[in-house]
């Protein structure tokens, strides 16, 4: 076993940091405050291969995996995780299930677009009624021989007023329960389908958070995504995956408090010395960074797992679990060292609290990770 990142992963992850350093790093601030998204840099990730990092280069990905993309996922999170839902959501859940289970005209006329990061995708199974239990789909895809048609609600729908191309679970055998849901391939413009309000959110704000309407949208048959009752397993597959890039947002969040925490703790200084040289902070931070370095490995493990074609739900689920909660008590630990500079914008870790809590909430709650694993570890 070696722990050692290849050349071309430390050029990823170096690429990945210069480019949060230089183009997410000014206005994240502001776009927080008006929750503004931030389009102009999603092109840009999408130009420079972040938007589809572990598809083939023959539909525009850029052919990596997902090792680098845990590495890249870090990197842009530690600056804006609003910018990496985003990127998140179109990597594991949009681009990699149209990839894996897409026909070959699905991953021409959507995937190539999706993975240039030319377009954005969603990806839509929460409904108000059906969050963690995602079995109880209530909208519904009724066969009407050459097409579906499409009527209900979804919620917190990520990238929901910025995508363009919609991954949308709904129920068409109401009698076979889960196995009677499919997965459609919804098209902004499609008539019917209304983008609905947006959500005022605690954090991630830059990211655009919306429920979602469908009235008798036609949805052609060609695209469901697999075979006729195949949604919900797909959900949960891709899902799984989501979880990785989750995870390693997650590690990006806390890694970055860390960081502006060892920074500050070196240069305040107080009582005539800086304030890391006093145990109660210097505690905090050999804590922060040994949670950080599990957390770390865990997402990385998960990673190679997929990498190798192995089951990786019990690990990403994991990963996904532990390090949510890292990045929740590394931030708020993270402001405790800055003090009362902590509390205000300017100084980024109050954001990246804020931004945190959210990962032991989507795609899945943590109680939903617990459910993963203790299934898991009770088959094995
Ligand atoms: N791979 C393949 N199949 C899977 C699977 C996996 N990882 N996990 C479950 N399945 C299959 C099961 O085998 C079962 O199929 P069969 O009946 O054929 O055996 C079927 O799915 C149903 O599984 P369960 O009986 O385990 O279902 P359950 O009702 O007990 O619930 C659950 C399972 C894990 C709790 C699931 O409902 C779940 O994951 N809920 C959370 C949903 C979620 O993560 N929502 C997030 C929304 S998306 C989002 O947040 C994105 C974003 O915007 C950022």
């Amino acid at each position: 076993m070696r722990f050692e990142l290849t050349e071309e992963h430390l050029m990823i992850q170096q690429a990945a940091r210069d480019f949060a350093q230089n183009e997410l790093l000014p206005g994240v601030i502001e776009r927080d405050s008006k929750q503004e998204f931030p389009a102009e840099q999603i092109k840009k990730m999408g130009e420079l291969g972040f938007m589809g990092m572990m598809v083939d280069p023959k539909y525009n990905g850029a052919g990596l995996d997902t090792i680098s993309y845990v590495l890249a996922m870090e990197e842009i999170s530690k600056v804006d995780a609003s910018a990496s839902v985003v990127m998140s959501v179109n990597n594991s859940l949009v681009c990699w299930g149209l990839e894996k289970f897409g026909t070959e005209e699905q991953k021409e006329k959507y995937l190539k677009p999706l993975a240039a990061g030319e377009k954005i995708g969603a990806f839509c199974l929460s409904e108000p009624e059906a969050g963690s239990d995602a079995t109880s789909q209530r909208t519904t895809a009724i066969d009407k021989g050459d097409h579906y048609l499409l009527n209900g609600n979804k919620n917190w729908i990520t990238n929901g007023n910025s995508a363009s191309v919609y991954l949308v679970m709904a129920q068409t055998d109401i009698e076979k329960g889960h196995h009677g849901i499919n997965c459609l391939i919804v098209e902004r413009g499609m008539e019917g389908f209304v983008v609905g309000k947006k959500e005022d959110k605690m954090g991630i704000r830059g990211s655009d958070t919306h429920s979602l309407m469908f009235q008798d949208v036609k949805v052609p048959k060609e695209n469901r995504l697999g075979d006729e009752g195949f949604g919900f397993k797909f959900a949960m597959k891709v899902l799984s995956g989501g979880r990785i890039g989750i995870a390693a947002q997650a590690l990006g969040i806390a890694s970055g408090a860390y960081e502006l925490a060892l920074k500050y703790a070196k240069e305040r200084v107080t009582f005539g010395k800086p304030i890391g040289m006093h145990q109660g902070v210097g505690f905090k931070l050999a804590e922060m960074a040994t949670e950080i370095e599990a957390a770390r490995l865990m997402c990385l493990k998960a990673a190679w797992l997929k990498d190798q074609g192995e089951n990786f739900d019990k690990e990403s689920a994991m990963a996904k679990l532990f390090a949510s909660d890292v990045a929740m008590k590394t931030t708020v630990e993270a402001v405790q060292v800055h003090g009362g500079y902590g509390y205000v914008k300017e100084y980024h870790v109050e954001r990246l609290m804020r931004d945190a809590k959210i990962t032991q909430i989507y795609e899945g709650t943590s109680e939903i990770q617990k459910i993963v694993i203790s299934r898991a570890v009770l088959a094995d």
